[in-house]
């Protein structure tokens, strides 16, 4: 899992990250997850759990340095002040000196010269976003700022997000694909026999079709055996022909599974 892909600011970042939304408890998660081979960590400060994130880090044995760790910043932080006390209370809650990646949610626009900012001042290394729609990105070129190197969107099969996935790759921007594993709704007829021919699970069929499309999954697992296979997603390969019959599940937005605000003004 030592795999990176290279950032247009010339840091990298691994190819596939634990999610740990909606896992309060997530100390012993990260542990895992940095103990079987993950190198990131994808938090934001509104799921209440960086503390936990850091606990899970120390414990990790794995040095800080070589973890890629996330953090969002949410729409209600969206002022100068609110930013930088926001990243403020991120690091200190993290007790780590500085985040990997900060992602800048989607509303007020353009907000991103706060974060390049904070990234000025040390306190984070990449600026990302996430759910930001091409004409989001372009009203941060427009406003003469630095691109983002990172896009987070809902990403799946059923939700291939072609529009927003064709301009950041134009453009440079690594795509992150949220939710990948639809949030553990896996019975899907086609997914189900792929499991069965390469005798991998499905969520393992899963985050290998979005390593092979060039994305970043993010799976997200409370549970440690799952957190290993999921991990096991290198080394083998889906045949183009199966890769076909998982492209053909794409429904557009009525595949998201999520809130899915990509398009939102
Ligand atoms: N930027 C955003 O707006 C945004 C929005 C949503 C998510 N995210 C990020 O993306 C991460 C992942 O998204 P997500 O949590 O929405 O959904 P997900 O990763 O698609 O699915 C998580 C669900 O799948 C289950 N699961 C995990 N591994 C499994 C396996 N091997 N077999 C069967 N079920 C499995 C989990 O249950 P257990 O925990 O019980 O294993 C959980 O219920 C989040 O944690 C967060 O970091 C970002």
């Amino acid at each position: 899992m030592a795999e990176t892909v290279a950032l247009s600011d010339g840091h990298t970042m691994p190819t596939l990250g634990l999610g740990v939304a909606m896992n309060e408890e997530c100390a012993e998660t990260c542990k895992v997850a940095l103990q079987n081979g993950y190198r990131m960590i994808d938090g934001a400060r509104y799921y209440e759990n960086e503390v936990q994130v850091g606990v899970g880090v120390g414990k990790s044995g794995v040095k800080r340095e070589d973890i890629f760790i996330t953090s969002k910043v949410f729409h209600d932080d969206f002022t100068y002040d609110g930013t930088t006390a926001a990243l403020k209370d991120s690091i200190a809650n993290l007790g780590y000196c500085k985040y990997s990646l900060l992602e800048v949610g989607r509303h007020v626009l353009p907000p991103t010269g706060l974060s390049w900012t904070a990234r000025r001042a040390g306190m984070i290394r990449s600026v990302g976003v996430s759910n930001y729609s091409e004409n989001h990105i372009e009203e941060i070129r427009e406003a003469g700022l630095e691109m983002p190197v990172v896009n987070q969107v809902e990403l799946h099969p059923f939700c291939q997000q072609k529009p927003i996935v064709e301009y950041c790759r134009k453009n440079n921007i690594i795509v992150q694909a949220y939710s990948p594993l639809l949030r553990g709704a896996l019975d899907n007829p086609v997914i189900q026999e792929l499991s069965t021919k390469y005798s991998k699970d499905p969520a393992q069929i899963l985050i290998r079709w979005s390593l092979q499309r060039g994305f970043v999954p993010l799976p997200k697992s409370s549970q440690p055996e799952r957190i290993i296979s999921n991990g096991q997603a290198f080394g083998w390969s889906i045949e183009l022909a199966d890769m076909a019959k998982l492209d053909a599940l794409d429904r557009g937005k009525e595949g998201a599974v999520t809130w899915n605000p990509v398009d939102v003004d």
